[in-house]
């Protein structure tokens, strides 16, 4: 029952008109960025035809050159969302998400959605035959039968494989344990690349990226460095930024391999101490482990008195807490529901490719 000082808040409200919302406020950013991506990136579709028959595990599948073709798709999507209603019609989804997520699902669902396709959607493993004790491989075998896509978010990092066995559809890692969550990056790196176009020309001036968060147990920041390392010339620095208690912060010889891949990497403490330096602040709180969530780096926090850089950005993958305070939502720094909004888009070029439905969108100008 709505306890009476809610309703008479309720009423008041109504009286004051304040329940009134601008349905027109567009996109803080609008739809200049992904226009002059648009415009940059010259049109080489059939890079994107490679994706067909492929499985998405992981952010290593992704090379420069892709990435692009990818982003143009997007950017041709978030330039002119009403613009192609139905490449997606007669084909389905099998949304299977077996453990909790906002935007990757919704996100997803809405990108499939947009493009006219059908879905059927699981959010809870105890309402499948998981609960009886049925295999992924099984589960896999008959998904064959009901859809022409899957996505998959799963809190082990074996899960995604162990399906990948018996599927002749596509499957998307939406997140598999502490491994990786390659949609993610391919947003994060989107959003990137809108801000700053010039990082796909050679000999730009090279930008610092500042990460808080820990690689060893964020698969969002695992993700995002391997794409990153396609940038890397771009990069004059990434700086990962850790709490003290951090007991592990990069998993056997992971710092090497980030080094190998061709990114300058170092760590720091002291988050205040590096913010002026920093053209890009990527920050992310939350690790999952098994069926639960652990907050890392309680005492690295954003707010609108953080010693940012004037021209900086900040990035989150969200769901946040109280490491990015709501008192920078209003800054020029708030990039991060941009990144949100544009994961719609990102995930529908990524979809179109894989249902092999390119053809239908990439000639329409
Ligand atoms: N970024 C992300 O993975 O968010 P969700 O957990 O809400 O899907």
């Amino acid at each position: 029952m709505v306890d009476p000082e809610t309703i008479q808040k309720a009423q008041r409200a109504h009286e004051e008109g304040s329940v009134e919302f601008e349905p027109e406020k567009p996109d803080i950013y609008g739809d200049a960025h992904p226009k002059e991506l648009l415009r940059l990136i010259p049109e080489h579709h059939d890079v994107l035809k490679s994706l067909a028959n492929k499985h998405i595990v992981s952010a290593f599948q992704f090379d420069k050159e892709m990435l692009e073709q990818l982003f143009r798709l997007a950017a041709k999507y978030e330039s002119n969302p009403n613009r192609y209603s139905n490449p997606l019609k007669g084909k389905i989804l099998i949304s299977a998400f077996y453990e909790p997520s906002t935007r990757t699902r919704l996100s997803f669902e809405s990108a499939w959605h947009r493009l006219g396709g059908d879905i059927m959607s699981i959010t809870d493993r105890a309402s499948t035959g998981i609960a009886k004790g049925e295999s992924l491989r099984d589960i896999g075998e008959m998904f064959n039968n009901y859809g022409d896509c899957v996505v998959l978010r799963d809190n082990s990092e074996d899960a995604v494989i162990e399906m990948m066995q018996t599927l002749r559809i596509p499957i998307i890692n939406a997140g598999n344990g502490t491994d990786e969550h390659p949609t993610q990056a391919l947003a994060d790196l989107y959003t990137i690349l809108k801000w700053r176009p010039a990082m796909m020309e050679e000999n730009s001036e090279p930008i610092k990226i500042g990460i808080i968060g820990n690689p060893a147990r964020m698969r969002t920041v695992r993700s995002l460095l391997t794409l990153l390392s396609n940038y890397s010339d771009a990069i004059s620095e990434i700086i990962i930024i850790h709490d003290d208690k951090d007991e592990q912060l990069f998993y056997e010889n992971q710092e090497q391999e980030i080094k190998n891949l061709g990114l300058k990497i170092r760590t720091e403490t002291n988050l205040d101490k590096v913010l002026p330096e920093l053209d890009v602040v990527y920050i992310n709180a939350i690790a999952w482990v098994k069926d639960d969530y652990e907050v890392m780096g309680e005492n690295l926090k954003l707010s609108i008195n953080s010693p940012l850089k004037p021209s900086s950005i900040i990035l989150h993958p969200l769901a946040r807490g109280d490491e990015l305070c709501s008192s920078l939502d209003n800054t020029p720094h708030n990039w991060y529901f941009s990144q949100a909004r544009g994961a719609v888009f990102l995930r529908m070029a990524l979809l179109t490719c894989l249902t092999q439905r390119t053809e239908r969108v990439i000639d329409v100008l």
